[in-house]
């Protein structure tokens, strides 16, 4: 029972809650850009026109952009293996349909990867993170309207074409799967944008048209990613090409059939997105979902064969908790960001709410793994903590290393089970800005950023307790989990 000698381990992170810089160097604003923050309980909004004077986590967030060297030289020190992180669309085209790219965008990422080079890390890059153009969201909705797709692809080979010998793990998409539930975190996305200025972040959508303009922009995110994997090898046949999919378990409350087929609907929601990526079609049941729903999704004839050969080289997720589902409405609910459920009895939770569940983790792992059959990466996994500054002044987050330390276990026991697991990215290994709550008091990094809530701070890093036992991780590949 070991991790394979290869294995990738490191961390996450993505531009819009990492890099700042939002307007430098020609870079135009995102989706994330226009998004304000907010609270657990004071829920985030989208503001059509950016307000002076208001506060925008994403605008300078902990300021990668000007910290990278120093941030991928405690990667190093680590020994990571990887780092994942995303590119921002708009630093390369800053309205999305621009005929040409800006430069000054295109060697920011040459000297990121140059730095991890340095180190022997190996970039792990998300070409789309919740960071749509903002421009193509106001002018075309979106991803609601099929140019996006041509638009994304100019992008994708771009990057593909510059960074081909700098990079080879690329993921097409963050949590696809967000575009599956009626509320509006999909929007980050870049989908039904269209809709009223102030729209908070959680807010349930109201008609079945909703629905339709959202599950036609996934649709289209399926084209284009399939595109993507088809370019992407053309352009060089070693890149490995995944999926990145919101993960979750999602156990009956009871034994009643009735909680059974309810979990058994919200573990579909989350395959309905693999199928379509892996497998290279739409699910049995999506026919019957749309149609219980009174939802079109609007396709081309083409489309078909697209997605049958773009299918991707591995399936990457997410996984920080899970959730009961049951068909009674009074029982209590859990926290989470788009995967929340009924609370179950048996498992503790975060300080944000959202239930621990390791062993969840080896279930899903074995889940994923019969159903698809490819290579699994665990791309983000992590405690979010209000860590304090101890009185000898040090960070001693012990929480998080207990955390951390079940989920590594859990994947030995899946690896041990038979599962090809290829890396894992603790997500958020330098403190960052949240993206459900805009908060930078929910902290999961191994490196600590001088940064509050209101976006005081001077910025400056320094390790935890768990930087050096995440260290002690790496250089035994797993083995020592002390
Ligand atoms: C995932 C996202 O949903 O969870 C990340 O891909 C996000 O962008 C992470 O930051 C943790 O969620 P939160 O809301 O605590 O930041």
């Amino acid at each position: 029972m070991s991790f394979p000698k290869d294995f990738l381990w490191g961390g996450a992170t993505a531009a819009n809650q990492f890099e700042g810089a939002w307007n430098e160097d020609g870079k135009g604003p995102s989706v994330a850009d226009h998004v304000k923050g907010g609270t657990v309980s004071i829920p985030r909004q989208y503001d059509a026109e950016i307000h002076e004077g208001e506060y925008y986590p994403s605008h300078t967030a902990v300021d990668f952009y000007h910290h990278y060297k120093e941030d991928i030289a405690l990667y190093g020190e680590m020994g990571f293996k990887c780092f994942r992180l995303s590119i921002n669309w708009t630093r390369i085209y800053p309205h999305g349909d621009d005929e040409t790219p800006n430069q000054a965008g295109i060697d920011f990422y040459h000297k990121v990867f140059a730095e991890c080079k340095k180190y022997g890390i190996e970039p792990l890059v998300t070409i789309s993170h919740y960071e749509s153009p903002w421009y193509l969201a106001e002018k075309y909705n979106g991803w609601y309207d099929r140019r996006t797709i041509d638009f994304y692809l100019n992008y994708c080979r771009t990057i593909f074409t510059e960074y081909k010998d700098e990079v080879k793990y690329w993921l097409t998409f963050n949590e696809i799967n967000a575009a599956m539930f009626p509320m509006n975190f999909g929007r980050l996305n870049g989908v039904g944008l269209k809709l009223a200025d102030g729209v908070k972040m959680f807010e349930p959508e109201k008609t079945a048209e909703e629905a339709s303009v959202r599950l036609t922009a996934l649709h289209n995110q399926f084209v284009a990613s399939a595109k993507a994997v088809m370019l992407g090898h053309e352009i060089n046949p070693d890149f490995k090409i995944g999926c990145m999919i919101a993960g979750s378990m999602v156990y009956p409350y009871t034994c009643n059939p009735a909680d059974v087929e309810e979990a058994e609907n919200k573990m579909n929601a989350q395959f309905y997105c693999g199928d379509v990526q892996v497998r290279g079609e739409y699910p049995y049941f999506a026919k019957k979902m749309w149609k219980d729903q009174g939802v079109t999704v609007r396709m081309e004839p083409e489309d078909a064969e697209i997605l049958k050969k773009g299918t991707v080289d591995f399936y990457s997720f997410s996984y920080y908790m899970s959730s009961c589902a049951s068909t009674d409405e009074s029982l209590q609910k859990t926290a989470g960001n788009i995967l929340t459920g009924i609370k179950n009895p048996y498992l503790k939770a975060s300080d944000w709410g959202w239930q621990i569940d390791p062993e969840g983790l080896r279930i899903y792992l074995n889940r994923v793994y019969a159903r698809y059959q490819v290579p699994l990466m665990i791309v983000e996994n992590g405690l979010g903590a209000a860590d304090e500054r101890a009185e000898d002044g040090k960070f001693h987050d012990t929480y998080r290393i207990d955390y951390l330390r079940d989920h590594i276990k859990a994947m030995k026991e899946a690896i041990d089970d038979g599962v090809e697991l290829w890396g894992y990215t603790m997500w958020g290994c330098t403190d960052l800005v949240s993206a459900s709550t805009g908060e930078m008091k929910k902290r999961y990094g191994f490196v600590y950023v001088d940064k509050d809530n209101d976006g005081n701070g001077d910025l400056h890093r320094e390790r935890k307790d768990s930087f050096f036992w995440f260290k002690k991780v790496i250089a035994s590949n797993g083995e020592d989990l002390d």
